[in-house]
């Protein structure tokens, strides 16, 4: 039951994506079984700077981090809204437990695995942690919460998620959970920040076409669950970034003129020689857009957190 409402929402946005002109995909897709996997390698290629420079954040002041989430020594719950496999988490869980400090793990996600493994994870690594896994939508699970309990909950959404979001969309999104959220709770979020363009593309364009191959297993998907004939080898992935929007973009090129026929949509769409397919944004933020995107969404920054090249920011942020 479940299986066929997720296909049919992935079949309508299909549906749409490939029907609009510029023609999209939504990244969201991305990660099936393959999907997941590709991206645990993106996160170790050289190019790919993102994850090393959050690591050294939380590694290199765990300490900093603790005091400015308990200051005046409140208990708090850390909430992760997606929490892929909780690698930088546990850092701060590690550190945390060693101070004694009251908290629970709450992971909220919409896939039950990634939360059985989250889970089973952190119990084995630390048997004293109350984890309690939340599976669903984050702002329907925010909302209960927002009543069942007074502890501050502390609001964490990691890995530059943000930045596969527009900046409206972005700003939609804090809204959201601002209005789920009470005044002494907190949110801490990961941004890519602006840097030489070129280092921003290589990321984006790696040597050994694992970005590539991530982007045209989307495709692999709509064949496999919709039951369409995409050739992949007719498509070729193309990364770019624009220095005045701070935004890397990746594209997919029909190679020739082509007809693509879904089945499941019952329907053949018509691409003209390099026509594009819009797959995803990975938007990088200034700290002047970091003020205003909290600022706008109805948040201050407290306070933000630097890696030693600048290169990424874990910026803490208050309801206003
Ligand atoms: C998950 N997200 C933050 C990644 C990013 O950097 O935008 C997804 C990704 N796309 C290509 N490489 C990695």
């Amino acid at each position: 039951m479940q299986s066929a409402i997720q296909q049919n929402t992935f079949a309508d946005d299909v549906q749409r994506g490939l029907s609009a002109n510029p023609k999209f995909l939504s990244s969201k897709y991305f990660y099936d079984d393959e999907g997941s996997r590709l991206f645990q390698e993106i996160m170790k290629l050289p190019e790919y700077y993102l994850t090393r420079a959050e690591t050294e954040i939380f590694r290199s002041q765990t300490k900093e981090i603790y005091e400015a989430f308990a200051k005046q020594g409140e208990t708090f719950d850390l909430i992760e809204l997606g929490a892929g496999d909780g690698t930088k988490t546990s850092l701060l869980v590690d550190y945390f437990l060693k101070q004694n400090a009251d908290f629970k793990y709450v992971p909220i996600d919409i896939s039950a695995e990634a939360l059985n493994y989250l889970s089973e994870k952190f119990n084995a690594s630390f048997p004293e942690l109350a984890v309690q896994p939340e599976q669903g939508d984050y702002f329907r699970t925010l909302e209960t919460f927002k009543t069942k309990t007074d502890r501050r909950k502390i609001i964490l959404f990691l890995g530059s998620n943000i930045g596969n979001f527009s900046q409206p969309q972005a700003q939609d999104f804090f809204k959201s959970l601002r209005a789920v959220m009470n005044p002494h709770d907190a949110l801490f979020i990961g941004f890519d920040l602006q840097k030489d363009p070129r280092t921003i593309l290589r990321a984006y364009d790696d040597a050994q076409n694992v970005t590539a191959e991530f982007n045209l297993n989307l495709l692999r998907r709509i064949n496999r669950e919709l039951g369409a004939d995409f050739d992949l080898q007719e498509f070729s992935h193309y990364a770019g970034y624009h220095p005045i929007e701070g935004a890397a973009r990746s594209f997919l090129m029909s190679r020739q003129a082509q007809k693509v026929f879904v089945k499941a949509l019952s329907k053949t769409f018509e691409f003209a020689a390099w026509e594009p397919i819009f797959m995803e944004i990975s938007q990088k933020y200034n700290l002047g857009m970091i003020d205003d995107l909290a600022q706008m969404s109805g948040f201050k920054v407290v306070r933000n957190f630097f890696d030693g090249q600048n290169f990424y920011a874990n910026s803490l942020w208050k309801p206003l």
